[in-house]
């Protein structure tokens, strides 16, 4: 099987830590570089993060670059709150290697990446400053990529940063809004819609710890601080696990479905960071995006785990008739 070429681009974070495990280990994706963008946290603790992560799967052959420190306009407004001050559930987990950051810095590589066509994709699991820093310097980012995809944005689920806005597209609107308005490619939108279906429950973050103790053990500790989040907000017993979606879903499209359309980002007023999802054509515009809407979260699961846990995806499919 050919290996689907990748960059990841993430605010580590813990769901992005969880995406990176998943992307990292699937065996249908070659992820050639990740670049860290400010969002969870501070982009200096999120390239920290990422070599924890790269340093616990065993990948620290995988290059990282570092972006943008803040928003393109707005002031940084970090989720520490929903994610630890550490950006990993404040496990203030060491690092082993001593791994650094290559010399170009996140949009430099990225633009200078896709100044040809290639058959390489952009998975984005945080707000889209670098994206939007890298189409300023090279206005054919999005034609020369094979696919984009963003977690990001809500169509009819309600917001986790205001009523109406999620947090990548609402910590740097303007950079979603040019992403959308200029990228030439079509952005398929992993938003709320289905993330929030991807709860990664109290019995299944046992099950971890039961198939592979190690692992478990890892994802229970930076879990924790966001399955406590969870509660306090809104009542959930576990926690929604948003990136890990967009990375099954590139790997395999069928896991959501949805439809094509126009869509805008709002950059101004209460409602910036909204996604204004123009689903039966009042504006005319051709479609830019797609929006999934729905999610097959046995599959989803069936995946993850598999990869994450290094199990045997039978038994995963089958255990999880008991989990779900
Ligand atoms: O709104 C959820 C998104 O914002 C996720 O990507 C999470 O990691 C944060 O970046
Ligand atoms: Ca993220």
């Amino acid at each position: 099987m050919q290996r689907q070429k990748v960059i990841i681009d993430c605010d580590p974070g813990i769901d992005d830590m969880l995406a990176l495990m998943l992307a990292v280990q699937a065996p249908e994706l070659e992820v050639v570089g990740i670049t860290v963008v400010c969002g969870n946290v501070p982009v200096e603790l999120g390239v920290e993060n990422t070599f924890r992560c790269l340093e616990r799967c065993h990948r620290l052959d995988i290059p990282v670059y570092q972006g943008a420190t803040t928003p393109l306009t707005r002031e940084f407004i970090s989720a520490q709150d929903t994610h630890g001050m550490d950006g990993l559930g404040e496990t203030y987990f060491p690092r082993t290697s001593e791994k650094t950051i290559e010399v170009q810095d996140a949009a430099t590589y990225l633009a200078t990446t896709f100044a040809q066509p290639t058959a390489i994709s952009v998975i984005a699991l945080g707000p889209l400053t670098n994206i939007a820093q890298a189409l300023q310097k090279n206005p054919q980012l999005g034609e020369h990529m094979q696919r984009f995809v963003s977690m990001g944005g809500t169509y009819k689920s309600h917001g986790n940063c205001s009523p109406v806005a999620e947090y990548n597209y609402w910590c740097d609107p303007d950079a979603a809004a040019y992403v959308f308005q200029h990228l030439n490619q079509t952005i398929e939108m992993v938003g709320l819609d289905v993330t929030r279906e991807i709860v990664l429950t109290p019995t299944l973050i046992e099950y971890c710890r039961r198939m592979n103790p190690e692992i478990g053990q890892f994802i229970q500790a930076i879990t924790r601080f966001y399955v406590d989040f969870h509660w306090q907000q809104e009542h959930i017993l576990g926690c929604v696990i948003n990136d890990p979606l967009a990375v099954a879903y590139f790997i395999d499209p069928t896991i959501c479905t949805g439809f094509e359309s126009f869509t805008a980002v709002e950059t101004t007023s209460i409602s910036m960071g909204q996604t204004l999802v123009d689903r039966y054509d009042f504006w005319q515009k051709p479609a830019n995006s797609k929006i999934l809407t729905e999610v097959d979260t046995y599959s989803f699961f069936g995946k993850f785990l598999t990869v994450i846990l290094h199990a045997q995806e039978e038994l995963i499919q089958t255990d999880l008739k008991n989990l779900m």
